[in-house]
């Protein structure tokens, strides 16, 4: 293939991944790793996390935290929600997981990338604007949009 011909089709390709990450958003890899939150149980049945949860938080997402919840471009914030069984509440089976991901193109949200996934990583299809965003515009506006704090974590 002439040289043209390769960079031409490896546009191609980057631009086939950008667009699809648009449409359907992926849930990062290896996100338990991160650096992750205590333990959070949330007794009120009707909050969206009813139930336990624990937020995971990328290298830039934990200095933004520190930084008082002043977020780089980049950083990605993911919870992992289970069920509550029995009393005391321990861990019952994964029911949720929901991911932000800081983004400048995504205007309608803050700048953030609001994504929701089943059990099984595929994308829940919660709208990121009525569903998301409207509540987390409502709890944070003051704090980029991210309701946790650096209290949540044991920096
Ligand atoms: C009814 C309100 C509400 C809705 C709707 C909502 N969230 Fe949240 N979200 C919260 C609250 C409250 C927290 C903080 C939980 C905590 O402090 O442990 C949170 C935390 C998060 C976090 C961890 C970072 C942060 O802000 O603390 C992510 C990521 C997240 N939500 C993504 C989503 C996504 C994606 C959707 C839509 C599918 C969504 N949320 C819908 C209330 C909401």
């Amino acid at each position: 293939m002439k040289p043209t011909v390769l960079l031409l089709s490896a546009f191609l390709l980057c631009l086939a991944a950008v667009t699809s990450e648009a449409a359907s958003p992926v849930l990062p890899k290896g996100y338990t790793t991160w650096k992750k939150s205590v333990r959070k149980v949330v007794t009120d049945k009707n909050s969206l996390f009813y139930g336990i949860h624990y937020i995971y938080a990328d290298k830039k997402a934990e200095k933004g935290y520190l930084a008082g919840n002043r977020f780089d471009e980049g950083s990605r914030i993911v919870v992992e929600s289970f069920a509550i069984k029995g009393n005391p509440a321990v861990d019952g089976p994964k029911n949720m997981i929901v991911l932000m991901k800081k983004d400048k193109r995504e205007r309608a949200t803050g700048g953030w990338l609001f994504a929701g996934f089943g059990v099984d990583g595929k994308p829940s299809g919660l709208d990121p604007v009525t569903t998301c965003f409207s509540c987390h515009l409502k709890d944070a506006a003051q704090r980029d949009f991210v309701i946790s704090t650096k209290k949540d974590f044991k920096f």
